[in-house]
Parts: C-alpha cells; structure tokens; sequence
C-alpha cells in the first residue's frame, strides 16, 4: 500500500522523521520518500500489511492509515494512493486535451475496489501551477470518470455534502495524483481544542515542527509572544516534562491561550503570563528554550514596529535565555539584524510554507 502524506512546505524532513519513528513502533516494513514527483510539501510512505494480534490471539489487520490520523502532530491528510503519475507538458495543453488525459488516466483504474455501489462519494480537487484548467475542471473530470467506471458495477451514489468515501485528486505541476482521503474534510492541523480564534495564530503541525528543530532535552520553555498558545499547547500535549510559560501582551489572547489550553486539558501544565516580551528579563530569570512565531507587520499594524520590537526582544532574551531558540518571522532582515547584534549564532535557517508565503526559520544559540 502506498499512502500520500501531505504537511506544509518546507517540513517534508520533520514530519518523514515523525512518520519513520511511528511506523518503527508497529514493526511494518516500509519506505518513505519526501516530495514525490517532485511535490513540496509531500511525503510518500510504501508500506506492508500491519496487523496485531487481539486479545483472543488472533492475527488482525491493523488501519495504518488510521494510526497515523490519531497520532501524527506534523501532518495535515493521510491519503491512500490509488494512482499517480507524471503529465509531461499538460500545463500547456489546450483544456479540453487536458481534461481528456486525466479522464482517460482515471477510467482505467480499478476504483471499484475503493467504493461499494452502497458507498457514497465526492471529489475533492487541490490544483498548484500553470494550467489551462481549473480545480473546478479537476474534480468534475475526475468524478464523471468515477461515476462511469462505478456504473459498470451498480448505480453509483454521489453525495458532495457528506460523501462517505472522499477522492482526492491533485495536479500540481504535472504531477498527478488520485487517492483517497482517509483524514475527511477538516485537515489535521485543525486541532480541535481551539476554540480561540487568534488571528495570526501558527498551524499546529508548523508549531510542532518548531518544537523538532529546538531539540528540547527537557528545562523550561517559553513562548514570549503565545498569542492563542498554539506552541505551548502543543508542546504540553507532548507530555513535556519542564516547565512551560506562555507570555502575551493582550489580555483578549492570553484569555484565548488560557481558553484553548483548558479546551486540550493541559491548562495546569502552563503557566500564562500578561506581559511585554521586550521586557522578558522582569518575569523570569533564565529559560533554557524559547520557541515563538514572532508578530509580523501586516498583523501588528506598523510594520516601521518591527525592527525596534525584535531589536528590544532579542536584547532581553540573551539577558535570560540558557540554550536555544526557534523563531519564524517574514521579517528577514529585522531578525537577523537583532540576532547578530545580540551575539547569538544561527545554527539552521530554512523557509516553512505558512499562509501562502515562505517564512523564515531561525535556530539560534
Ligand atoms: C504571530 S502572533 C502569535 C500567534 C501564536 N503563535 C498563535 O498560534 O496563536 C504574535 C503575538 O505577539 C503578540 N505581541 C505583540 N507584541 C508583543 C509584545 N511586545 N510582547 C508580547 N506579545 C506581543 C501579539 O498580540 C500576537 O498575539
């Protein structure tokens, strides 16, 4: 079985370590692959059959889909491969050729195996590149395919509202890709313990992937600009051990933190905080590891803030900070102005896809 894992851009490395280390722990042989055919933000898992045994000894077949939706923090959809394949130059065919390579290339699949005639069903489309052709076209094309090919077999049902097997079918580039969608509409990183909406609040699976890149070996942690909590809440839903703040200059956030933490019940593993993180050094002494998604310009209103914000921040976290830092920012050249003329080394940089745009990933020490 193959299944298709998507998470953000940028990540594929984190959430294929996240991926590897569940899949050891059940004892299925496989093999991962990061952005297959190409695509950012894609993981490939090949995999054998899993199974364990019940209670009675019998050998039983184990959902790896399954697994992998309940317990991966780093994904968004798990999906099971039904076909994928590579479109040379259909981002330059005329829509109608387009749109007859990928009826064609799904009326030859044995999606019969996928959907009971008793089963319901919807297309959902996710379309990225240069086409003539719109994700509209996409999942009219690939259901009509669908439909013809499932009523050699009975009458098939298609339900768009609350379909009971959902297709999902991707051209970005001229990759290809039919599968099923076993995580449903709501993508992963909709956590559902928040039921405060920050406006500029982090996808939990990026926020999780900070938490990888800060390597945390245990001591306190926080997050001087928390905002909703996304980074302190999901650390604490990590089971982790030291002690965690969450700091937050609006009383309106930091009720919304205070809010959500209790919604994933790990209110009593946080201790929140109404304060300026330009003034960090007058609430806690010292702090081994701070990880924060600071506030850009667009959302915080003047962006002419920024440069003096994160030069005052950045002064005070190297009066407390012992370890290592995460901070993912737009502003480039504000950060890495403050964090040099704060004396702290970036370890790794890289970009991490979030609301459209490539943000800047800092590991400083
Ligand atoms: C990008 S948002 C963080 C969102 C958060 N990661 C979440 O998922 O909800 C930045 C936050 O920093 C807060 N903030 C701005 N200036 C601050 C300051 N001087 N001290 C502390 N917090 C500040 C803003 O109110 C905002 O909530």
């Amino acid at each position: 079985m193959r299944l298709l894992l998507t998470t953000s851009k940028g990540i594929e490395d984190l959430a294929s370590a996240e991926v590897s280390s569940l899949l050891d722990r059940i004892g299925v042989p496989f093999r991962v692959e990061e952005k297959p055919l190409g695509v950012e933000g894609r993981v490939l898992v090949e995999m054998g059959e899993a199974y364990y045994t019940d209670e009675k000894g019998r050998k039983r077949e184990l959902s790896v889909a399954t697994y992998l939706n309940e317990r991966s923090r780093l994904l968004h959809r798990v999906i099971v491969e039904v076909a994928s394949d590579r479109f040379e130059g259909i981002s330059e065919d005329e829509p109608e050729k387009a749109l007859r390579r990928i009826e064609d290339f799904v009326s030859d699949l044995p999606l019969e195996r996928y959907v009971k005639t008793s089963e319901s069903f919807a297309v959902r489309p996710f379309r990225k590149g240069e086409h003539r052709i719109t994700s509209l076209d996409i999942s009219k094309t690939v259901g009509k395919a669908i439909f013809d090919r499932l009523s050699r077999f009975g009458t098939p049902r298609v339900n768009l509202d609350h379909p009971a097997v959902i297709f999902r079918a991707e051209l970005v580039g001229d990759a290809f890709f039919l599968g099923i969608d076993t995580t449903g509409d709501s993508s992963l990183h909709k956590r559902p313990w928040r039921v405060y909406n920050h406006p500029a609040h982090l996808k939990a699976s990026i926020a999780n992937a900070l938490i990888e890149l800060a390597k945390l070996e245990g001591g306190s942690f926080i997050d001087p600009f928390c905002g909703s909590g996304t980074i302190p809440i999901e650390l604490a839903l990590r089971g982790y051990g030291g002690r965690i703040t969450c700091l937050e200059k609006y009383r309106k956030h930091l009720r919304g933190a205070e809010m959500n933490a209790l919604a994933a019940g790990v209110h009593e593993g946080i201790d929140f905080i109404l304060g300026d993180a330009t003034r960090l050094s007058e609430y806690i002494d010292k702090v081994d590891f701070a990880v924060s998604n600071l506030p850009y310009g667009l959302k915080i209103g003047r962006k002419s803030m920024i440069p003096g914000l994160y030069s005052e921040f950045f002064s005070e976290l190297a009066k407390v900070l012992e370890k290592r830092g995460v901070f993912i920012t737009t502003e480039k050249r504000a950060i890495e102005k403050a964090i040099a003329k704060n004396g702290f080394e970036t370890k790794h940089h890289r970009l991490i896809g979030h609301g459209g745009l490539m943000v800047h990933t800092y590991v400083i020490e």
